[in-house]
């Protein structure tokens, strides 16, 4: 790893891959050209908004975290993608429905320029989908070199330094880890032997990876999170990350249980339902796609609370959640909680949480902060799992010796603290004993 001076400096164009050029893909491009010109503001975004402390309180050092580390430029992105359909990234976002058609107006030549290139996709794996805009090759591995021509071209095309790729596709059917997973060997082997067990974006992310490109992976699709994928970003220096971007409902979970066991207050339920009508919601309708969403929703809570560690607060709670296709909604999402918990003496308590929120409008700015922290990973020849950037993610990939951490606050030190160690300055703990024990 590098720091300090010895990062590269940003220099020249980013270019962002985007595999899905859907909802949470085109508000990432349109907010980036209405911000580079001047029409809206990063809400949400880290890396563009949030200020870091450096040294003592007494310093009143808070730096920007765009001006202390060096990351690149927003206007200095560009932005090509994949899609099964042919719409350009403007008819994509119009159908998308997230942002109001005279919003996007004002970025309609950006979004019009960012046209898919064909897809990798089998139907297998997404059941709900189908499209026209398909590659076809004759085993996995002749359609990951494909990408990796896109990529080239892509390139060569736009004058980009540098490429970072994030997985913003549909999510796939559930999958395990299998011996194909092991090694880069068996890997390689199962793409020219085109094994089942090797979905479209695994293809993606080892098409990155194996080009040295940081991957980051947007759904909870397995993708980049098995042995042969880590092996390999060792080999070629990729910085890795994921999985599933935390946007709504997580998100609030990951607020809310940390503090109830900072409190020591137990946990007897908590219900978790949400209605949604976006494409995502329709391709998450199926049982098999629902299921790895689930997974990944599902394991927060747990590794929060440290059941094994307070067996009479969190030993035995119910934990259920629930996503209902609702196509009225579009993308303004509605996220139900009931919690059930219990404080002094057993006595029980409720909550209600009622989110009325918008799922790309929460992940857009985690996709821009992603491209521009992936970056720099690599220009600091950080490799492998990026645990610093957890703070993103419903399941934060970490290496399987360790358990990954889900609560915002710790993640979010993390991810500050890892920016201190970049940038050669003190770590802060927070204790504030240094003012008092002189
Ligand atoms: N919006 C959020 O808050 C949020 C949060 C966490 C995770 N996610 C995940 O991010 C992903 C994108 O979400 P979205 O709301 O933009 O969904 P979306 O359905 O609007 O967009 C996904 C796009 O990916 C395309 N696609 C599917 N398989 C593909 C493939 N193999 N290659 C290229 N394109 C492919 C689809 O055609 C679609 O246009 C989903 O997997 C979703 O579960 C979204």
């Amino acid at each position: 790893m590098r720091v300090g001076n010895q990062i590269e400096k940003p220099e020249g164009k980013l270019g962002v891959l985007l595999p899905g050029l859907g909802a949470v893909s085109t508000t990432v491009v349109a907010g980036t050209h209405l911000i580079n010109k001047g029409l809206a503001h990063p809400f949400g975004s880290l890396t563009q908004m949030q200020t870091i402390r450096l040294g003592k309180r007494t310093e009143h050092r808070q730096p920007l975290i765009k001006d202390f580390i060096p990351l690149a430029h927003m206007k200095d992105l560009v932005f090509g993608g994949w899609d099964i359909f042919t719409d350009n990234a403007h008819q994509a976002a119009m159908k998308a429905g997230v942002l109001p058609q005279e919003t996007l107006e004002k970025v309609r030549p950006e979004l019009e320029a960012v046209k898919p290139w064909k897809a990798v996709f089998d139907q297998r794996y997404v059941k709900k989908l189908s499209g026209p805009n398909v590659k076809q090759g004759k085993n996995k591995m002749e359609l990951a070199e494909a990408v990796m021509r896109d990529m080239e071209q892509f390139q060569k095309e736009t004058g980009a330094k540098r490429l970072v790729m994030v997985w913003c596709g549909s999510t796939e059917i559930y999958l395990q880890k299998t011996a194909v997973h092991d090694t880069i060997e068996t890997f390689e082997k199962g793409l020219k032997e085109n094994s089942p067990e090797i979905p479209s974006s695994m293809i993606y992310a080892y098409a990155a990876v194996k080009m040295g490109i940081p991957y980051a992976n947007g759904a909870p699709n397995l993708s980049g999170d098995i042995p042969a994928m880590l092996e390999l970003s060792q080999k070629t220096k990729t910085p890795v990350a994921g999985k599933d971007f935390k946007t709504g409902q997580t998100l609030m979970k990951t607020i809310i249980a940390p503090g109830l066991k900072a409190r020591m207050l137990g946990l007897q339920g908590w219900f978790s339902a949400n209605i949604l009508g976006n494409r995502d919601g329709e391709v998450l309708d199926d049982p098999d796609s629902f299921k790895t969403k689930e997974v990944s929703k599902m394991s927060v809570l747990d590794n929060i609370l440290e059941p094994n560690l307070y067996p009479n607060l969190y030993g035995n709670y119910y934990h259920k959640v629930r996503i209902h296709y609702y196509p009225p909604r579009g993308d303004a999402k509605e996220g139900w909680d009931n919690i059930d918990i219990f404080g002094w003496l057993g006595l029980p308590m409720q909550m209600k949480v009622d989110f009325l929120c918008r799922d790309s409008i929460l992940a857009a700015p985690i996709v821009l902060d992603l491209i521009l922290f992936l970056d720099l990973a690599k220009r600091a020849g950080m490799k492998g799992i990026q645990e610093w950037l957890s703070f993103y993610w419903k399941s934060p990939m970490c290496l399987p010796e360790l358990q990954p951490e889900h609560d915002l606050f710790i993640q979010h030190m993390k991810l500050k603290n890892t920016l201190r160690i970049l940038m050669n300055e003190e770590l802060i703990d927070h204790s504030g004993l240094d003012y008092y024990e002189k």
